[in-house]
């Protein structure tokens, strides 16, 4: 006898990496969905937890919401770790292997033994898209699971072929030619050279972890019942028309932070988030005020995200291109940015003077507020998928310096494919960042801004009513909605 099919009262886990940009994105696709009287629960590591509560107004947001709740777990990352470079990502791998999947099997087989009224049962996981230990336990318990990737479609889709570049022998790559084109890519054929896969693609080991795990963890996305990505259509989509062969059920639902905004002002009364920043850091907002005492689009704003990490070199070979260039800057160096590297820089007296007269340092800015900052009329950046939104939505061209993981394949596409900006990877030459940055600022400003501001045009009309990222959310919620009609399996 069939299951009695019985209407529960949809309750969605949404679980994403514990990392900044991952958060970022997937808490604010909860509020979303609080939005549609969901049950919510937000797993995230007590480390993410408390610095949510220290830097934002989190708690104050979600208490309208009483179906919302954090739960959160130890991520079994060593206090003393630095949380960024390379290295984090290598800790973050192991501890999700070990840690975090045993804590997670746990909750769920607890909160779906009805065992009592506040373990409510979970009818939708949605997990980030490298938590494919999730895809088991939910097919052991009979839970639709829906992966939700925070990477570009673009980088996604690379990693998504990286057996396929095996296959036809074009990784490892053989040689240190960098600009050797890459043929394995559907629909990348005509534009990618090997500087633009993920940075993960630079190994000679083609057993090297992080490399395995990406790749492996990325070809488990077919299991789940489908995906969630942060980008839109008019953006995306030949590259999506190739994902969708292998992957059907695509949401296209971004750029989410501004769909977010747009959404809580659509309510009844209007909810005008005071402040949508899930930001883990203390953000500086002098830096604003530095801001509206500066002439209309001078300003190139430098922000390299939450992980890279840069040399004292680098940091000095930036810091004169900026200075050389004559123009204003305001510069995100936040804690942990440099590394001691190739020895500590003495900094030069006229470095010194000229940024006090024409630059900005804080250790983390309110960046989406920044961004939309009429005196901001350029990006420096490392290329990562939040930040890449949030300057096309606001209509500011980029120079694209990409760190790793998929911020190669993002730079590639902004500087040859959407021709929204400059692509300035794998150098970092004073005399190159100079002539970038007055080429931004300067000789190709009209260009590059009416080629920016015609894309934050159509990112608008994909989230306004009836656009393609409005449509796939409400597809999502009614999907949801349908999975929650089903009981889930006890076992
Ligand atoms: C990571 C990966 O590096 C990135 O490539 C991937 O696409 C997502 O996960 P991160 O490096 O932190 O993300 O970069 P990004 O995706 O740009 O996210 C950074 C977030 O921090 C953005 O939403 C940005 O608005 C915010 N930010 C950054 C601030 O609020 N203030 C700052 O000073 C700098």
């Amino acid at each position: 006898m069939a299951d009695p099919v019985e209407t529960l009262q949809p309750h969605v886990l949404i679980f994403p990496l514990p990392a900044q940009g991952h958060v970022n994105s997937m808490l604010k696709l909860a509020e979303l969905l609080c939005l549609s009287d969901f049950h919510v629960t937000f797993l995230v590591s007590d480390h993410t937890h408390d610095r949510l509560l220290r830097h934002t107004d989190v708690h104050k947001r979600f208490e309208h919401y009483p179906k919302f709740r954090f739960q959160t777990f130890c991520d079994g990352i060593p206090a003393e770790s630095a949380r960024s470079g390379n290295d984090f990502l290598t800790e973050l791998i192991v501890s999700l292997k070990t840690v975090i999947k045993l804590f997670f099997r746990e909750l769920l087989f607890r909160s779906n033994c009805l065992s009592s009224e506040t373990n409510r049962p979970v009818t939708c996981m949605i997990t980030d898209g490298v938590l494919s230990f999730a895809i088991d336990i939910a097919e052991e318990m009979g839970i639709p699971i829906i992966y939700f990737r925070t990477i570009s479609a673009c980088a996604f889709w690379a990693y998504f072929c990286i057996p396929q570049l095996i296959e036809a022998g074009e990784l490892p790559f053989k040689g240190n030619n960098l600009d050797v084109p890459i043929k394995s890519i559907p629909g990348m054929e005509a534009f990618l050279r090997r500087r633009d896969l993920p940075g993960i693609c630079r190994t000679d080991d083609l057993n090297n972890p992080d490399f395995q795990f990406v790749s492996t963890e990325t070809r488990q996305t077919t299991r789940a019942q489908a995906l969630i990505l942060n980008t839109f259509e008019d953006l995306e989509g030949p590259i999506l028309s190739h994902i969708r062969i292998r992957m059907p059920n695509v949401y296209t639902i971004g750029p989410l932070h501004s769909h977010h905004k747009t959404r809580l002002a659509a309510t009844a009364p209007p909810m005008v988030a005071t402040t949508t920043s899930n930001s883990l850091w203390e953000e500086d907002s002098s830096c604003i005020t530095w801001l509206d005492a500066q002439p209309s689009q001078s300003v190139i704003y430098v922000s390299f995200g939450s992980i890279a990490t840069i040399t004292n070199r680098q940091l000095m070979e930036l810091w004169h291109g900026l200075v050389n260039s004559g123009k204003r800057f305001l510069w995100v160096i936040r804690s942990q940015l440099v590394t001691s590297g190739d020895g500590e820089a003495q900094i030069p007296a006229e470095l010194l003077e000229a940024t006090k007269e024409r630059g900005y340092v804080v250790g983390w800015a309110p960046q989406e507020e920044v961004l939309d900052h009429p005196a901001v009329g350029g990006f420096l950046t490392h290329s990562g998928w939040n930040s890449t939104l949030e300057s096309i939505v606001a209509g500011v061209p980029m120079i694209c310096w990409p760190y790793f993981v998929d911020q190669q394949v993002n730079s590639r596409f902004v500087g040859e494919v959407w021709k929204l900006g400059m692509d300035m990877k794998d150098t970092c030459d004073r005399d190159i960042v100079e002539k970038m940055v007055k080429d931004l600022m300067e000789v190709r400003k009209s260009e590059l801004v009416q080629s920016a501001n015609r894309m934050a045009e159509l990112a608008g009309k994909a989230i306004g009513k009836g656009g393609s990222s409005f449509c796939n959310l409400d597809r999502l919620i009614e999907d949801i909605k349908l999975m929650s009609m089903q009981s889930p399996k006890i076992t």
